[in-house]
């Protein structure tokens, strides 16, 4: 059954020269007399717009979340689209570089055309489109991006998750109260605004819980060698570790800690959720935990449901980016069909207004500043897989 989305990765894709651009630019009629925000009118189509990492470091953020959108716009246009008209994705690789998400965004505003944008994954690709997205009047939703500052761009910039303030308070806690460590290092990515974020709260919040930072460390992603800064950890001989990075560079990391006899139990934030940590990590990872959006653990019907569908689909078990890309591109069908008319302006108006929305990563209700306000699942690895172990309420 063909899917109503294209996957053609930005290498691939030539504006204007593929069949389906050329079907959708002959129905808009008018292409290049509409103003951005207000997308060629199709009688049977809405063109969106997703931003992802399809390949590069962080290749599975970008696949899992293309597989949770794709299955939510199968489901939602069997379930008759948005008045009738199919929903059609056009994705972009950004090969989880920020100037090739801005530049993948821009092409969605201007060229393409769309009416709303899904992405980034990473906050510092999201950041990089929403940058483009606010003045454009074109809505965004991230599924994942975390950090403070993505919604802070812009009223046309939404997320469907929780924020990082609440993510590393979540783990301090766990940290000081189920662990009962005392001390902590810090590992960090100075190239992520994610990373830096989630350290510095971590970092407050540790030291509020009475807890004691004994040293931060920094690296840049892309980096491999980590020994340097591990050294100078190892001998600090902090309780636990906290590494709020991306999965291929934490796997690095666990192993090379575990090489050099680095004892401290390993933490982390929802950058690390990848079956590749388990593959990278290998045992190194055992034993660490991390904060993440959802558990597959989670027994409720939604969730198991959701799960078997996208197994159905897929043939693995969704991860975190899956379940959000999902929830992202229904909140974005939900308030398309809920606008005034298909419009920037009216479709970003009424996904202000979502409200207790039925998410398989939590219940979505969209505050002031356009982020969603859930609880955080921790998880510990064990044998290459992740266990339930706490919720945290915000
Ligand atoms: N929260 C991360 C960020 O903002 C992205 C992420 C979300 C990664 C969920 C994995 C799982 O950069």
């Amino acid at each position: 059954a063909a899917l109503a989305c294209e996957r053609k990765p930005q290498e691939e894709q030539r504006p204007g020269t593929s069949a389906q651009e050329s079907a959708e630019r002959s129905d808009g009629g008018a292409a290049g007399a509409a103003q951005p925000g207000t997308p060629p009118q199709d009688s049977n189509t809405v063109l969106i717009g997703e931003v992802g990492s399809l390949t590069g470091s962080e290749a599975t953020f970008g696949i899992s979340t293309r597989n949770g959108i794709d299955l939510a716009l199968k489901q939602e246009n069997a379930n008759g689209g948005v008045d009738g008209k199919k929903v059609v994705v056009r994705v972009y690789d950004d090969q989880g570089k920020p100037e090739e998400a801005a530049n993948a965004a821009t092409r969605l505003i201007s060229q393409d055309r769309v009416l709303l944008i899904l992405g980034e994954v990473a906050s510092t690709n999201s950041l990089a489109m929403a940058a483009k997205a606010q003045p454009a009047q074109v809505p965004m939703i991230t599924p994942s991006s975390t950090n403070t500052r993505v919604t802070e761009v812009g009223d046309y910039i939404f997320r469907v998750c929780f924020i990082d303030p609440f993510q590393g308070f979540a783990m301090a806690k766990f940290a000081t109260e189920n662990l009962k460590s005392k001390t902590a290092a810090v590992l960090k990515d100075q190239k992520s605004d994610y990373s830096l974020g989630l350290a510095d709260v971590f970092t407050k919040k540790f030291t509020e819980f009475g807890g004691k930072i004994l040293g931060t460390e920094a690296y840049a992603k892309g980096d491999t060698d980590f020994r340097a800064q591990l050294t100078a950890i190892k001998r600090l001989r902090p309780g636990v570790l906290y590494v709020p990075g991306y999965y291929t560079d934490v796997g690095l990391i666990a192993r090379q800690a575990r090489e050099l006899g680095v004892k401290s139990t390993l933490l982390g934030g929802d950058g690390w959720d990848s079956d590749k940590l388990f593959e990278l990590g290998g045992s190194a990872v055992d034993g660490s935990y991390f904060t993440n959006h959802y558990s597959p653990q989670d027994p409720s019907p939604r969730v198991q449901r959701f799960i078997q569908e996208y197994k159905a689909e897929f043939g693995s078990i969704p991860d975190s980016l899956a379940a959000l890309g999902y929830d992202a591109a229904r909140v974005a069908i939900e308030g398309m069909r809920k606008a005034k008319e298909l419009t920037g302006p009216a479709v970003r108006d009424a996904l202000a207004q979502t409200k207790d929305f039925p998410g398989v990563a939590g219940n979505i209700t969209l505050d002031e500043k356009r982020n969603a306000v859930k609880p955080a699942v921790v998880l510990k690895v064990t044998g290459g897989k992740t266990e339930f172990v706490a919720s945290v309420a915000p």
